[in-house]
């Protein structure tokens, strides 16, 4: 089954008809929210509010493992992560899609792996290519059937936050080689890997990124809010139209 791992901008999907809801506890704690059962068209699926259905929770704070842990125990088997970002290549722009295949994490602090206790082996997980190619290919097969048009890879530079970044950050980011920077694709793509998840995310350009574009001198979030407000209608679309393709 496919789940679907919503950010800011989406914390429902209008098209998916729901079935059940299910508060979980798990060994770390409560994920964001209860998880959301239902159904696209005729294809089951499960939704989950990353920030909270609210929208109360920050990137730093979203428990991550647990979200993940609850996701695999209910028989899933890949999952979508929806995840604004600001663009840091030219063509990244605000409104565009893209399906990024490598992550640069710079994140901190977070508890970014389920192998953390001394009663389990060692383990190295080989994290090469952080997104699954199969499940990336459908997302690209998803936008192409709606006519929507969505950038095949990029490198996604995952921070910290809440801050945004300063114009000299992106400046090494982009040297670094990140194409789009954004607050939440780590530890959450590792930790999908740990468990066993086939993991890609629909990545949407909510704004330039620090000192690019109009985010010169700043970014203005009344116009990040608005932009995402109309990419989630494209981004709902894809959805639907993945969860039809992702078993079939
Ligand atoms: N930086 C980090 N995360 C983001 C941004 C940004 O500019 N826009 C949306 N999420």
């Amino acid at each position: 089954m496919l789940a679907i791992i919503g950010g800011s901008g989406l914390t429902q999907l209008v098209n998916m008809e729901v079935t059940r809801r299910l508060v979980m506890r798990t060994p770390y704690g409560e994920p964001s929210g209860a998880l959301t059962f239902g159904r696209i068209g005729d294809n089951e699926v499960i939704f989950l509010a990353r920030h909270g259905y609210a929208h109360t929770i920050p990137p730093h704070d979203v428990n991550y493992r647990a979200n993940i842990w609850a996701l695999s125990s209910q028989n899933v088997s890949s999952v979508v992560s929806v995840a604004s970002v600001g663009g840091i290549r030219s063509d990244l722009v605000p409104g565009a899609l893209a399906v990024p295949d490598q992550i640069i994490d710079y994140t901190y602090g977070r508890q970014s792996t389920f192998f953390d206790s001394r009663e389990k082996p060692v383990t190295h997980t080989d994290f090469t290519e952080p997104f699954c190619e199969d499940l990336r290919v459908k997302c690209m097969r998803a936008a192409a059937l709606c006519g929507k048009k969505a950038i095949d890879g990029g490198v996604y530079a995952a921070t910290q936050g809440p801050r945004l970044e300063t114009a000299a950050e992106i400046n090494r980011m982009e040297r670094d080689g990140a194409d789009m920077v954004g607050m939440t694709g780590m530890p959450e793509a590792i930790l999908a890997r740990e468990a066993g998840l086939c993991y890609a995310a629909i990545a949407v350009v909510a704004n330039f990124a620090a000192g690019r574009g109009n985010s010169l001198h700043g970014i203005k979030l009344e116009e990040v809010n608005a932009v995402l407000k109309v990419a989630m209608t494209d981004v709902r679309e894809i959805l639907d139209k993945l969860a039809e393709i992702h078993d079939n």
